[in-house]
């Protein structure tokens, strides 16, 4: 699954799945424009011998400029991974409505930006098989979860977004494939946040009670870790998925697959 050719932009790859994807990418071959708030990411890109570009994935004008700066440095792009995101733990009625559009803004209308701003870099590919876009959901997008209702909502529109999206680029002739990936808990600042929250509520006796209670959720007993969800996004990106499009790929080891 060589990515050798492919121009791919990365976003929120200072995170612990950013950098797992950013990392393997090129491993694999990929030239990355790799992406964060500020200088978030920017270790990662120099880990990565990557062109690093701050990029708040909230903001429109942002956007604009990422790609123009693109289209001018690389010709345009093979591949967009989008995994910008932040959580939210909290009752539905303890959460303002500025906090809703919070979650709903980095998570989900981001990704709208995204595919606005890059479809036409993306429509500037090479290959044969065309270009691919893969946008992170979660397992939370696949059905609700008590406390996550703002971070629900957003990962399910995200779903949608894609599939709506992969549709409407196809019955336009464009070569852009769209798909969304849905993880499990993986081990990361981000799934580590809420179980933090608990022992500081004194709801959870420590971070590592609480993370193993997460990974007794698997199936099989161990929880993802961020290179888990690396190959998944590789295989996406790669011409092996060119058939492979509108897809929302749960990323979990079987717990959305196991009987309630
Ligand atoms: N870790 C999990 O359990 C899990 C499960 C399912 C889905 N996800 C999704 O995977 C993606 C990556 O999560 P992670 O676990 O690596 O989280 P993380 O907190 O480790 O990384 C998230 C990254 O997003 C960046 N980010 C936040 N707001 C941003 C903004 N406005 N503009 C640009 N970048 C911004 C952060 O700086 C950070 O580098 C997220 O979309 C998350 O919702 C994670």
């Amino acid at each position: 699954m060589s990515l050798s050719g492919k121009r791919i932009l990365v976003t929120g790859c200072g995170g612990g799945i950013g950098r797992a994807v950013s990392r393997l990418l090129g491993e694999r071959g990929a030239t990355l424009v790799l992406s964060d708030l500020e200088l978030h990411g920017a270790a990662t890109a120099h880990a990565c011998k990557a062109r690093y570009l701050s990029l708040d994935v909230t903001q429109e004008h942002a956007w604009r400029s990422v790609a123009a700066t693109i289209l001018d440095e690389f010709g345009g792009l093979d591949g967009v991974v989008n995994v910008a995101g932040v959580i939210l733990m909290q009752p539905l009625e303890a959460t303002t409505l500025a906090e809703y559009r919070r979650i709903q803004a980095v998570n989900h209308e981001s990704v709208f930006l995204s595919l606005r701003h890059t479809a036409p870099l993306l429509r500037h590919c090479n290959g044969a098989h065309g270009a691919s876009v893969v946008n992170f959901s979660s397992i939370y997008g696949l059905g609700g979860q008590s406390g996550f209702s703002a971070y629900s909502a957003a990962k399910g529109a995200v779903r949608l977004l894609s599939k709506a999206a992969a549709v409407e680029f196809a019955s336009q002739g464009d070569r852009i494939r769209v798909n969304s990936v849905h993880p499990g808990p993986i081990d990361t600042p981000l799934a580590r946040g809420p179980i933090e929250q608990l022992v500081q509520a004194g709801r959870l006796s420590s971070v590592e009670a609480g993370m193993q209670g997460v990974a007794s959720r698997y199936p099989g007993g161990r929880i993802g870790l961020p290179d888990d969800v690396a190959g998944v996004v590789a295989f996406l990106l790669s011409d092996d998925a060119r058939f492979l499009n509108g897809v929302e790929l749960p990323v979990d080891y079987g717990i959305t697959a196991h009987a309630q």
